[in-house]
C-alpha cells in the first residue's frame, strides 16, 4: 500500500479522504459485482415473487462470488439488501409481500468485495406499471444522470445537488431532502454528504480520489416521509409514489468514473423480459 493510498485528509476539505489508483481498481471491482448482482434480479422480478427471495438470491450471489452484503446486520437492519416498493422511499425491508403487476420496485445493492463498497440500486417495474410510475422512473435516472455529469475537480457537492433538483422539479417532481448520497471506500457510509439539491458552487469542494455515492430520491407528490414502526422503511407522507437509482463514483482529472455500470447495458428498464 502506498502512501497515497493511505487516508490522507485536508483541514480545509472537512477531513474527506483522497484515494490512489489502488483504490480506485478495488472500488470497479466492488463496484462490477454489485453491477452483476443488480443485472441478475432483471431476470427475477415478477409478479408472484417475494422481496424476501430476492433478498435470499442476493445474498447467495454474494457468498458465492465471496462478498459481504454490507446492509446485512449494519444498525440491526436483518435483511441483505433494500427493496423499496412503490411509496416506500428507502430502506425497505425484504419480507413475504408478494410482488404484483403494476408495482415499481428499487432494489439497493451493497456488496463489500476486498474490504472495498460498491453500493447502487435500479428501479424495477413489475409487469406492466401506470404511465406515471414509467415517467417517474425515467426522471429519477435522469435526475442521477445529470448529477453525475456535474461531477468534476473544482466543482461542489451543491453543483451535483442543484443539477438534480432543477431537473427532477422542471418534470414536477419533488427531491426528498431526509436523505443523501455519501462517501464511502473501505467504510459503507462516509463523509461527504451529497445532497440531492442545493446551490451551484456551495457545499464541499470535489477533488480528484474523492469517493461517493449519488442516491437521489425523487416522488411523484410531496417531498417529506415518515419512518414506519420497524425503524427502517421511509415512506411518503402523502402516499405518492417514490423512484431512486443510485450509482458509486471516484472523482478523476477529467470528471468521474461510475464503479457501478451495468455489464449488461441494464442500467435502467425496460429490461429484456426474462
Ligand atoms: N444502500 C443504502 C445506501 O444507499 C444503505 C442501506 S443501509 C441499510 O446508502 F441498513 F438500510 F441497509
Ligand atoms: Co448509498
Ligand atoms: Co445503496
Amino acid at each position: 500500500m502506498s502512501y497515497l493510498e493511505l487516508t490522507r485528509t485536508r483541514a480545509g476539505d472537512n477531513q474527506i479522504k483522497i484515494h490512489g489508483p489502488e483504490a480506485f481498481e478495488g472500488m470497479r471491482r466492488a463496484g462490477r459485482l454489485t453491477a452483476t448482482a443488480l443485472d441478475l434480479l432483471t431476470e427475477h422480478v415478477r409478479p408472484g415473487i417475494t422481496t424476501e427471495h430476492l433478498d435470499e438470491i442476493v445474498f447467495e450471489f454474494a457468498m458465492d462470488q465471496g462478498a459481504v452484503p454490507a446492509p446485512l446486520n449494519y444498525r440491526g437492519f436483518p435483511k441483505s439488501i433494500c427493496t423499496s416498493l412503490n411509496h416506500v422511499v428507502c430502506h425497505g425491508i425484504p419480507g413475504p409481500r408478494m410482488l404484483k403487476d403494476g408495482d415499481i420496485l428499487n432494489i439497493d445493492v451493497t456488496l463489500i468485495n476486498d474490504g472495498w463498497h460498491g453500493d447502487s440500486s435500479r428501479m424495477y417495474p413489475v409487469g406492466t406499471v401506470p404511465r406515471a410510475a414509467e415517467r417517474l422512473i425515467d426522471v429519477t435516472y435522469e435526475s442521477l444522470m445529470r448529477g453525475i455529469a456535474a461531477v468534476k475537480p473544482g466543482g461542489t457537492t451543491g453543483d451535483i445537488g442543484a443539477a438534480i433538483q432543477a431537473y427532477a422539479e422542471s418534470q414536477r417532481c419533488s427531491v426528498v431532502r431526509d436523505f443523501c448520497g455519501h462517501g464511502l471506500g473501505r467504510v459503507f457510509h462516509d463523509r461527504p454528504n451529497i445532497l440531492h439539491y442545493g446551490e451551484p458552487n456551495e457545499g464541499i469542494r470535489l477533488e480528484t480520489g474523492m469517493l461517493f455515492t449519488i442516491e437521489p430520491m425523487i416522488n411523484l407528490g410531496k417531498p417529506h416521509v415518515k419512518i414506519l414502526s420497524d425503524g427502517w422503511t421511509a415512506v411518503t407522507r402523502d402516499r405518492s409514489l417514490s423512484a431512486q437509482f443510485e450509482h458509486t463514483v471516484g472523482v478523476t482529472d477529467t470528471g468521474c468514473e461510475v464503479f457501478t455500470v451495468s455489464p449488461k447495458g441494464l442500467n435502467h428498464p425496460p429490461y429484456p423480459a426474462a
